[in-house]
C-alpha cells in the first residue's frame, strides 16, 4: 500500500513506535452520559460568526483531544516552502535501485527497493513526506498487492514488496503528490469550510424555500442551528423569513468555486503531475516457486485484525489475507440470527446492496423514502436476519436531494442499540469529510469512539467493525478529494480506536491491492469486504467465505 510518511521511523521518540500509534495517549471518557431522546434540539439563534460549535467557557475534553491530534498531525506534515515545480520531487528524476538484486526470485521472498527522491532539476531532496503508492501486480493472473514504503525523512525511501505468487510481476511506485503538494493540501484543507456549499430546502405551506447551509456560516442574518446537544455537533442554515427551523426537509450540495491553494500551488495538482510512475523503465520481475518448503498452514482468521502492510494479496481476483486462511460456508446460514447495522457512507451502503443481490432469501422492506441516501432494510424472516443501512449525519455531500428528517448522528444510533452477541455494527466514515478541515473529522471520530466505548461496556460481546476508507479516483479535484486526505483520516481513525475491541477492515490496502481507483469499488472487491473479513469478524473465523 501506499505509505506516505513512515516518518515514524525517525520520529519514534516523538510519536511512539508504530505507525498507528503515532498519537497515543489515553482518553478519559465520560461513560455516564444520559442518552438524549430528542437527538435534535432545534434552536434558532442570532448568528455569531466564527463560533461554530458552541465552545463552552472552558474547552471540553473533546476540544483538547482535537487540538492534541491536530498538533501531532501538523508536526507530521510540516510546511514546505514552495516556489516552483522545479524544486518539487520529480518522478522522472528520482532514482530507484533494487537492493541485493538476484537473478531469480522465489515465492515468499521480499524485494527491497531504495528510492532517492530528486527534484525536476536533478537535485537530491533532503526531506521526505512525498505521498507515494507502491503496488505489485500480474495482470494475467489478476493478482496484486500493495508494497510498503518507509520514509527516512531525508529524501530516501525504502520500498518493500512481498513476492506472494509465482510468475511475471510488475512493480509500480507512484508519486501521487510531492511533499510540497502534500504540505499545500494540508494547509489549504484546514483553512476553509466552504469548498462545498449546502442548500437546505424548507417547506413553507405550499411553497419551497431554499437557503444556504454549512458546518460554519458566516452571515449576519438569523441562523437555524441543528444541534446534537450531547456531542456538540452542529450544522447551520440561514433561516428563511417567517419560516420555522423545523421546516427544513431536504438538502443537497455543490462545489463552490473557491480554492485555498495559490495559483502556483495548483500547478502541482494538474493531471500530469499527479500519480506519476517512478519505476517506469523497470523490468518485470520473474518469481519462481523454487524448492522452498510448502507454505505453512495459516491460522484461522481472528476477529481483531491489525493492519500490517501489505495486509494480504489478491490472486485470481480473490483476496487472500496475509495472516490467516479462509474456509467457505453458506452466507445466509452464517448470518442466521444476526442483526447487522451498516452505518456511514455509500461505500458501506454497497454492502447491503451486495447482500441483497447475493442472498436470495433476503426480502427488502420498502421504507417509502426516495433517493440514493434513503435508509435501507432487508430481512430474512426464516433465519431471523436483519440488515440495515443508514447514512451518517452532516456533512453529507450529494448533488441529488436527500431527506434530512431522519438524519441522525452515528453516536446516537449506537447509543440506542442494545448490542449483544448477535449484533454487528459496521462503521465507515470519511469520504464526505475530505473537503473540510480535519477538526470536523476528528470530532466525529471521537464522538463515535465514545459511543462504541459505551456500547462495549454494556454489551461487551457486540461485534464492532470499522471499515477504513478505500482509495478513490486519482485524478479528480485534489484539494477536495485527494486520497491524501483519506490517508490522514485513516491514521486518525486507527489512533482513536486503538484502545477498543473492534475489528478493522483495511479497505485501503485491499483496494490498492486490487488497483481499483474507484470510490465505489466494483462488486468483486466488495465480495472480499463482505464475505472474507466481515464474516470472519462475526464468527471469529472466516465462516461465510464462498468461492464461486
Ligand atoms: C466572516 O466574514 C467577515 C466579513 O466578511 C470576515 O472578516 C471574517 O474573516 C469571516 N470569518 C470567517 C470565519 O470566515
Ligand atoms: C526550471 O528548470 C528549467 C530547466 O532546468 C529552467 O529552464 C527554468 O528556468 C527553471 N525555472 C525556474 C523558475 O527556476
Ligand atoms: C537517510 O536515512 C537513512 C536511515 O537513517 C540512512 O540509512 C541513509 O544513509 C540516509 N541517507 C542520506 C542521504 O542521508
Ligand atoms: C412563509 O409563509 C408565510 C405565511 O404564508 C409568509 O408570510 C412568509 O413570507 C413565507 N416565507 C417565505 C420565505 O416564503
Ligand atoms: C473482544 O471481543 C471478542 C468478541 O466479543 C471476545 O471474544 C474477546 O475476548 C474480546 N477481547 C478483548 C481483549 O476484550
Amino acid at each position: 500500500v501506499l505509505l506516505f510518511l513512515i516518518k515514524v521511523i525517525l520520529k519514534r521518540n516523538i510519536f511512539g513506535c508504530s505507525l498507528f500509534s503515532f498519537l497515543s495517549f489515553q482518553i478519559q471518557t465520560a461513560l455516564n452520559l444520559p442518552i438524549s431522546l430528542h437527538h435534535w434540539n432545534m434552536v434558532t439563534e442570532s448568528s455569531s460568526p466564527g463560533a461554530p460549535l458552541n465552545p463552552a467557557a472552558s474547552p471540553t475534553e473533546t476540544e483538547l483531544r482535537i487540538s492534541e491530534i491536530r498538533e501531532k498531525l501538523d508536526q507530521m506534515i510540516p510546511p514546505r516552502h514552495f516556489t516552483h515545480m522545479n524544486t518539487t520531487t520529480s518522478a522522472k528524476h528520482s532514482t530507484v535501485t533494487i537492493l541485493n538484486p538476484r537473478d531469480t526470485y522465489c515465492r515468499g521472498d521480499q524485494l527491497d527497493i531504495l528510492l532517492e527522491a530528486r527534484d525536476h532539476m536533478g537535485h537530491r531532496k533532503e526531506y521526505g513526506g512525498d505521498f507515494l503508492r507502491a503496488r505489485m501486480s500480474s495482470p494475467a493472473l489478476k493478482a496484486g498487492a500493495s508494497g510498503k514504503v518507509m520514509d527516512f525523512n531525508n529524501g530516501t525511501y525504502l520500498v518493500s514488496f512481498t513476492l506472494f505468487w509465482e510468475g511475471q510481476v510488475s512493480l509500480s511506485l507512484l508519486l501521487i503528490h510531492p511533499s510540497e503538494g502534500v504540505s499545500a493540501l494540508w494547509r489549504a484543507r484546514n483553512q476553509g469550510y466552504d469548498r462545498v456549499i449546502f442548500t437546505g430546502q424548507f417547506i413553507n405551506g405550499s411553497t419551497r424555500v431554499n437557503t444556504d447551509c454549512a458546518l460554519i456560516l458566516n452571515s449576519s442574518t438569523e441562523l437555524c442551528q441543528y444541534l446534537d446537544a450531547q456531542d456538540q455537533e452542529a450544522f447551520y442554515c440561514m433561516r428563511p423569513q417567517h419560516v420555522p427551523c423545523a421546516a427544513l426537509t431536504h438538502m443537497h450540495s455543490k462545489n463552490k468555486e473557491v480554492s485555498y491553494l495559490s495559483k502556483q500551488e495548483r500547478t502541482i495538482f494538474v493531471r500530469s503531475n499527479v500519480g506519476v510512475e517512478i519505476m517506469e523503465n523497470f523490468n518485470v520481475i520473474s518469481v519462481s516457486k523454487c524448492n522452498k518448503d510448502p507454505v505453512p498452514l495459516k491460522a484461522k482468521c481472528k476477529s481483531r485484525m491489525t493492519s500490517t502492510i501489505p495486509s494480504g494479496h489478491v490472486w485470481k481476483q480473490i483476496w487472500h489475507p496475509g495472516s490467516c486462511s479462509l474456509a467457505p460456508i453458506k452466507m445466509n446460514e452464517c448470518l442466521r440470527g444476526k442483526s447487522i447495522y451498516l452505518l456511514g457512507d455509500s461505500t458501506i451502503r454497497q454492502w447491503i446492496e451486495y447482500f441483497k443481490s447475493n442472498i436470495n432469501t433476503l426480502k427488502t422492506v420498502n421504507l417509502h423514502e426516495y433517493g440514493k441516501l434513503q435508509s435501507q432494510l432487508t430481512v430474512d424472516l426464516d433465519r431471523n436476519i436483519i440488515i440495515q443501512w443508514q447514512k451518517h449525519a452532516y456533512p453529507l455531500i450529494g448533488s441529488s436531494t436527500y431527506s434530512v428528517k431522519d438524519i441522525e448522528y452515528m453516536a446516537r444510533v449506537i447509543d440506542r442499540t442494545e448490542g449483544g452477541k448477535n449484533t454487528v455494527i459496521v462503521i465507515c466514515l470519511g469520504q464526505h469529510f475530505r473537503p473540510f478541515p480535519i477538526d470536523v473529522f476528528i470530532r466525529r471520530a471521537l464522538n463515535v469512539h465514545k459511543a462504541v466505548q459505551r456500547l462495549l461496556l454494556r454489551s461487551p460481546d457486540t461485534t464492532v467493525i470499522i471499515k477504513r476508507e478505500n482509495i478513490r479516483e486519482m485524478h479528480n479535484d485534489a484539494e477536495r478529494l485527494s486520497d491524501f486526505h483519506g490517508y490522514i483520516q485513516n491514521l486518525v481513525m486507527m489512533d482513536i480506536f486503538q484502545d477498543l475491541n473492534v475489528s478493522i477492515i483495511d479497505a485501503w490496502d485491499i483496494t490498492i491491492a486490487y488497483g481499483t481507483n474507484n470510490v465505489h469499488p466494483p462488486q468483486y472487491v466488495n465480495i472480499d469486504f463482505n464475505l472474507h473479513h466481515f464474516n470472519s469478524s462475526i464468527n471469529h473465523s472466516y465462516l461465510c467465505v464462498h468461492y464461486t
